[in-house]
């Protein structure tokens, strides 16, 4: 959703940040660009493409101040014009947001001017330009108390030696060193450059030079904000022999899991705490977040016996939801910066909920409104599809049910170590899973197929959605995870040869059940695959449809390895189509505005 970085110091510039937009071009590669400063002189290089077409016209950029963009679009078509950063008089503006008002701004303020891009953001360096009288704080204070939305904004001004930050909404991380400073979206940016960190808060604006970081509050009183350890290093974001990072990640999903449990105990006094008079749990995210949600919703109405509803943020946040008294609102989020999710949060804490968030993110926007985050220890995930991630939220979403439905001695209630010692049982199987299961006949399958359904019943319909998601995300084939029930309802009408379903099958007693789906495709010749750990239904469907088995485990704890299989499918899927599985095209990874 936009990468920015921010330098200033004793060196040159522009080297410093292309390196950092490189390991922020997970959050959007269609367009980039870099402006310096140099002794009162701003050069911009702007590019459509990604942040690699820089490279060349980066440098002839002097300065050791700059600032840089990689973009995700918004408001205008990926264009070198579009592309920023913005620069008007003394001003050059990199922004990552949207602001809504801005054609309100421009008919207000320039009626007669004609804008040189098609973007929201070019409003803000006009703005700038316009309320700019020599003071490089007040003008942002001024600008920032017109514009609606969200936004983190680099601003280089050639009076000042360094460059400025403000942000609403959007994310900015600033840090120092010697003779240093430096800002960026996210904490994978300043790896190697930076070791301590800080998260600035909505309202806030700063000063960033040669001298240092200068923060300051909404009213620009100095703010001090805390110092976190920057935990991205070169090494954590290093391919490691991989293709891609998607394949180094989904290798990465053991010690996901076995992470999350570890973490788990840091937060389990405070989560009982929270949960004391817990009667309901609505459970939100969006995307792959929102289907680990939908497995959460089945562990807390199985474990603790409790009503569970999973709500997709972006659906909840517009709605008058019924937040009762008793109820605990689940928020899951990888980044912690999914606008929708965030929202969903902000509102259902403001109805009286107790918020619990379950996120990658330990210092996110998400956090902020949570009474308790309960943490998934995944690592930096770059990669735009979420895999480990969704390992990671499995293995907190379970615990969390565990210890629900221990509070409310229910019969599936058991001691917290017996619950992280299944997960811990599953890690060696998982990394099995990974290591060696064959998909590639199956993504060849997949490959020429005009559309792929992923089908499943209970635990593993909401696996099928992932699976789905994940193909359909990174390959460009149509899609869809269907219960397998549902098929025979209206979408079996879609079925000929050129389709294929892939039947997700782990629950013994549902086994039979799925396999006449199974049958009704193969009647419509349809082809059909069966990812399952039945050994029954291995046995009587080999032969008949391609096979897929993974290691036998308690049902609830199948997705951890279904999902896998399906992640290994789409990401071999991809390579047979020649798709950039890391970067599909239109997506960045985090979304962080509506
Ligand atoms: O960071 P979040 O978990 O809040 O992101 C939510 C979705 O945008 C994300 O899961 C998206 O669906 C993934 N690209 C799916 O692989």
């Amino acid at each position: 959703m936009c990468g920015i970085v921010g330098y200033s110091g004793r060196a040159a510039a522009a080297p410093v940040i292309y390196g950092g937009l490189k390991r922020l071009e997970y959050r959007g590669y269609d367009s980039a660009g870099i402006a310096t400063l140099d002794g009162g002189n701003i050069s911009v290089a702007k590019k459509q493409g990604k942040v690699s077409s820089l490279e060349s016209c980066a440098e002839n950029l002097s300065g050791e101040t700059g600032i840089g963009h990689t973009r995700w679009a918004t408001h205008g078509k990926p264009s070198d014009t579009n592309a920023h950063p913005h620069a008007i008089g003394k001003f050059a503006v990199v922004h990552n947001g949207i602001i809504e008002n801005y054609a309100e701004l421009k008919a207000r303020y320039f009626p007669d001017t004609d804008f040189l891009s098609r973007t929201d953001s070019e409003i803000i360096v006009r703005l700038l330009d316009k309320f700019y009288s020599g003071n490089l704080l007040h003008a942002l204070k001024e600008v920032s108390s017109l514009l609606k939305g969200s936004y983190a904004v680099l601003v280089i001004c050639a009076d000042f030696k360094g460059f400025a930050v403000m942000k609403y909404k959007s994310p900015v991380i600033v840090g120092g060193g010697r003779g240093e400073s430096f800002a960026a979206s996210d904490a994978p940016a300043l790896a190697g450059l930076c070791k301590k960190i800080s998260i600035l808060e909505d309202g806030d604006f700063a000063l960033a030079s040669a001298s240092g970081v200068k923060i300051y509050d909404n009213n620009l009183n100095p703010a001090a904000r805390q110092k976190i350890i920057n935990r991205a290093t070169a090494a954590s974001l290093d391919l490691n022999g991989c293709a891609h990072y998607m394949q180094k990640e989904i290798l990465e999903s053991p010690s996901a899991a076995e992470n999350t449990v570890k973490a788990f105990s840091r937060v389990q006094g405070k989560l009982k705490e929270v949960f004391a008079d817990v009667a309901r749990v609505i459970i939100t995210g969006c995307g792959t977040a929102y289907n680990s949600g939908l497995v959460a919703k089945r562990y807390i109405e199985s474990f603790a016996r409790m009503p569970a509803e999973a709500e997709i943020a972006g659906e909840f946040r517009y709605k008058n939801p019924v937040i009762t008294t008793g109820t605990a609102v689940i928020a899951i989020s990888q980044s912690g910066e999914t606008a929708d999710t965030v929202e969903a949060a902000k509102l259902a804490k403001s109805l009286g909920a107790k918020v619990i968030a379950v996120t990658n993110a330990p210092y996110s926007a998400l956090t902020l409104v949570s009474d308790v985050v309960v943490p998934v220890a995944a690592g930096h995930e770059i990669c735009v599809a979420a895999t480990k991630s969704y390992t990671g939220q499995i293995a907190a979403l379970y615990l969390t049910a565990k210890l629900l439905a221990s509070l409310n001695k229910k019969p599936a209630a058991q001691t917290m170590k017996n619950a992280k010692a299944e997960i811990c049982a599953i890690v060696p199987l998982l990394t099995d899973t990974v290591a060696h299961t064959d998909m590639d006949a199956l993504a060849q399958v997949c490959a020429r197929a005009d559309g792929v359904y992923f089908l499943g019943r209970d635990i593993d319909y909401a696996v099928a959605l992932e699976g789905s998601l994940k193909l359909k995300e990174i390959t460009y084939i149509q899609s869809e995870g269907y219960p397998a029930g549902e098929l025979k309802h209206g979408t079996l009408a879609l079925i000929d040869e050129n389709k294929t379903a892939v039947v997700i099958i782990t629950d013994e007693n549902l086994a039979i059940k799925c396999e006449n789906a199974v049958e009704q495709v193969l009647s419509r010749k349809g082809k059909v695959a069966v990812i399952t750990n039945v050994t029954g239904c291995a046995r009587r469907l080999k032969g008949k449809v391609p096979v897929i088995e993974i290691p036998p485990s308690p049902k609830e704890l199948s997705p951890l390895l279904s999902a896998a299989a399906v992640q290994l499918l789409a990401y071999k899927t991809a390579l047979i189509l020649e798709r950039n599985p890391d970067q599909p095209r239109n997506l960045a990874k985090s979304v962080t505005v509506e």
